[in-house]
């Protein structure tokens, strides 16, 4: 018996069930069903009446949809009714952002970890205590000048990479978010994002310590955008910090040179 349910544990394990909850089981298939019935029926924050709701989030929405989507408030809402991409059943939370969203530099990770499902908020686990120091040394802060999103923004079951289907569902998501946030800085960690973004297969290591441009689509605004490690991967890879380091003085740089500091 011991055995069997030792193998039940590891086969939980395997599949990204890595996380004891609750004592009883919880169907989120049928509770995700109850969550979107309640959250039709609230009204949201900043809408004030149905027509405006009805505008903003359709019953099915369209990447083209998005183009209607004004503010962070109303990609938030349009996220929440965005049903299309199944990591969403599995995740506590939609991982949105976090820190000023006025600031010139915007930092993209890959997706959500175990902490940041939990807490709602990216990089809030020890990655993100990595990024908080790395951004500090060169006197940056999520609280004063910087903003941080993910190119997904429900937690893959078990940390996995998302899926190229992940990736392209949500892709519209994060460019909108991009526009609305209007840095001049992308800093992308990692090669999910950088790939997802520049629309390249290289490795990080062969992108990192280098200036691409960004396009926004709507605009074809063009934004500088320096790919560096991810900060998940240079806790596992201690010896690779000192070329990250080398990626934070370039970001330096790059803002005196724009006059950001
Ligand atoms: N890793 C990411 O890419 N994003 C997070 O928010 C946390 C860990």
């Amino acid at each position: 018996m011991i055995n069997e349910n030792l193998n039940f544990l590891l086969w939980n394990i395997e599949n990204g069930a890595d996380e004891a909850i609750d004592n009883k089981p919880i169907n989120y298939f049928e509770c995700s069903k109850k969550q979107t019935k309640l959250k039709d029926s609230l009204p949201e924050d900043n809408i004030k009446n149905n027509n405006q709701r009805d505008k903003i989030i359709p019953k099915q929405l369209t990447p083209e949809k998005l183009l209607e989507v004004k503010s962070l408030q109303d990609l938030k809402i349009a996220l929440n009714s965005f049903n299309a991409c199944s990591l969403k059943t599995t995740a506590m939370n939609t991982v949105f952002g976090d820190g000023n969203p006025e600031s010139k530099i915007m930092l993209i990770g890959e997706a959500p970890g175990a902490d940041e499902d939990r807490m709602g908020i990216p990089f809030v686990g020890l990655s993100g205590k990595l990024l908080d120091k790395m951004l500090a040394s060169i006197a940056l802060s999520r609280e004063k000048n910087v903003y941080i999103s993910n190119i997904i923004p429900w937690r893959p079951p078990g940390n996995r990479t998302p899926t190229p289907t992940e990736v392209a569902l949500c892709l519209p998501f994060i460019r909108k978010h991009i526009e609305l946030i209007n840095p001049k800085i992308l800093l992308l960690l990692g090669g999910s994002a950088a790939s997802a973004l520049l629309n390249t297969s290289d490795a990080v290591s062969r992108m990192r310590g280098r200036w691409f441009e960004y396009s926004i689509p709507e605009t074809n605004k063009k934004i500088d955008a320096l790919v560096t490690f991810h900060p998940a991967f240079l806790l596992r890879s201690a010896s690779q910090k000192k070329l990250a380091w080398k990626d934070m003085i370039m970001l330096k740089q790059k803002l005196a040179d724009l006059g950001e500091i």
